[in-house]
């Protein structure tokens, strides 16, 4: 008889789906997915006990339980958007239509526009404005069945906005439901001040910034735009390999719109992940494979921008882990839509429904270095569970562009209703 602490029961799930391990899967065991039909789960203070059918429900008792009768959804677990820049002041709706027009995205940040526009506004926020913004967001992105988000600091370029950042970032994780993995971007571009010294930029990020952000724990993975015009491989490799010396794990921006070798340098670093990757070469994408870097492709980016769209189906079929992410930034980006990702992943990468969930969830989590407390409904994880309107989770990709998400469990706790 199980008893004591809080219990959540979930039973008669059309179809529980998950991926299943601690690791992110690779090629096409992406599409190895446990399916059980008449599912039910059970979860004992945030923690998924038991999975199953719920005709072998084991025995437990009725104290502190919640029952929830899924019959008619499916459950999966919850999502992972493993790439955002979601605290930022100000928006660029003028750059959008300059873009749709011609101009080109790098072209309006070498003019001083682009990322530069939002630092200036994110440099003239208080604390309690940024807070408040990022939070709003974290709430429209639960409702979409995100229950861990990565989000990356970049918009401050300077030693207390960079900071404010993550700060911000490390108290929404401790007070809002979504539970929010910080990453210090202080090289996401050359701020105005250091224009035509950007290797005097790069001192700057390794000899006070990184320094300064590890001293206070407030970040947990590094990024760096390496990109033509941007940061340089060497700059990026100087910047990350500093950042691993003091124990970040690294991430990188590579290859999105020129071929630049920031696939390559992943795999040369051992990073978590290199995302965007839209340019990247195949050698780039198969020495990723080989060092279990996560390929995180943001699709709604390409989108945005007009791009040609990374090879995601390519990078699954050498054998390479994918993971899908929102991307979500006032810029090349402006939208969190998980249905949107999903749809162009469907119809525009021709991943499977399978692939999309696993990209989505395990390897997401493994993008955030989390695959062994996060990313499926197995024993031991955490209980991060979504129910869905429809009985299959095929329906996600099926109802194009539509959020079908109806409930959202966070650590065994029904936070959407
Ligand atoms: O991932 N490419 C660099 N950084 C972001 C865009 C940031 C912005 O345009 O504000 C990206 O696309
Ligand atoms: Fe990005």
């Amino acid at each position: 008889m199980r008893s004591e602490g809080s219990m959540l029961l979930i039973k008669h799930a059309a179809e529980i789906v998950t991926s299943t391990g601690t690791t992110a899967r690779k090629g096409t065991d992406m599409n190895r997915l446990e399916r059980i039909i008449d599912g039910a789960l059970l979860a004992k203070d945030g923690i998924v006990e038991w999975v199953g059918k719920t005709a072998e429900l084991p025995e437990i008792s009725r104290e502190n339980l919640t029952i929830i009768d899924a019959s008619g959804c499916s459950v999966i677990p919850g999502f992972v958007d493993s790439h955002t820049h979601f605290v930022f002041g100000g928006y660029r709706p003028e750059e959008f239509f300059w873009r749709l027009s011609g101009t080109p995205y790098l072209e309006i940040l070498e003019r001083g526009g682009g990322i530069l526009n939002t630092v200036k506004a994110t440099q003239s926020m208080d604390y309690d404005a940024m807070f408040e913004s990022a939070s709003r967001r974290l709430d429209d992105m639960l409702l979409m069945g995100v229950t861990t988000v990565e989000g990356k600091s970049g918009y401050g370029l300077d030693f207390d906005t960079e900071l404010m950042q993550l700060k911000v970032m490390g108290k929404l994780n401790a007070v809002h439901t979504v539970e929010v993995v910080p990453t210090f971007m202080g090289a996401h571009a050359i701020p105005p001040k250091y224009h035509g010294r950007g290797d005097d930029y790069v001192t700057f990020i390794v000899e006070e910034l990184l320094p300064a952000v590890v001293e206070q724990s407030i970040a947990e993975f590094c990024d760096v735009f390496c990109e033509k015009g941007v940061f340089s491989v060497d700059q990026t490799r100087k910047i990350l390999q500093a950042a691993g010396d003091l124990g970040l794990k690294r991430k990188i921006h590579a290859d999105e719109i020129v071929s630049f070798g920031g696939a390559e340098l992943a795999a040369e670093l051992g990073a978590v992940s290199a995302d965007h990757l839209l340019q990247a070469s195949d050698k780039g994408i198969a020495d990723m494979a080989a060092r279990d870097v996560v390929a995180t492709v943001l699709p709604i980016t390409a989108f945005c921008l007009k791009e040609k769209y990374a090879r995601a189906r390519w990078i699954i079929d050498n054998g390479g882990a994918l993971a899908l992410a929102t991307d979500y930034n006032p810029g090349s980006c402006f939208s969190h839509s998980i249905p949107m990702l999903i749809a162009l992943a469907a119809i525009q990468l021709t991943l499977s429904p399978a692939e999309i969930l696993t990209a989505l969830t395990l390897n997401g989590a493994a993008a955030v270095g989390r695959a062994d407390r996060i990313g499926t409904l197995e024993p031991g994880k955490q209980a991060d569970i979504l129910i869905l309107k429809y009985p299959s989770y095929l329906f996600l990709s099926y109802h194009a562009g539509m959020n079908i998400v109806d409930r959202v469990i966070k650590k065994g706790q029904v936070v959407v209703d």
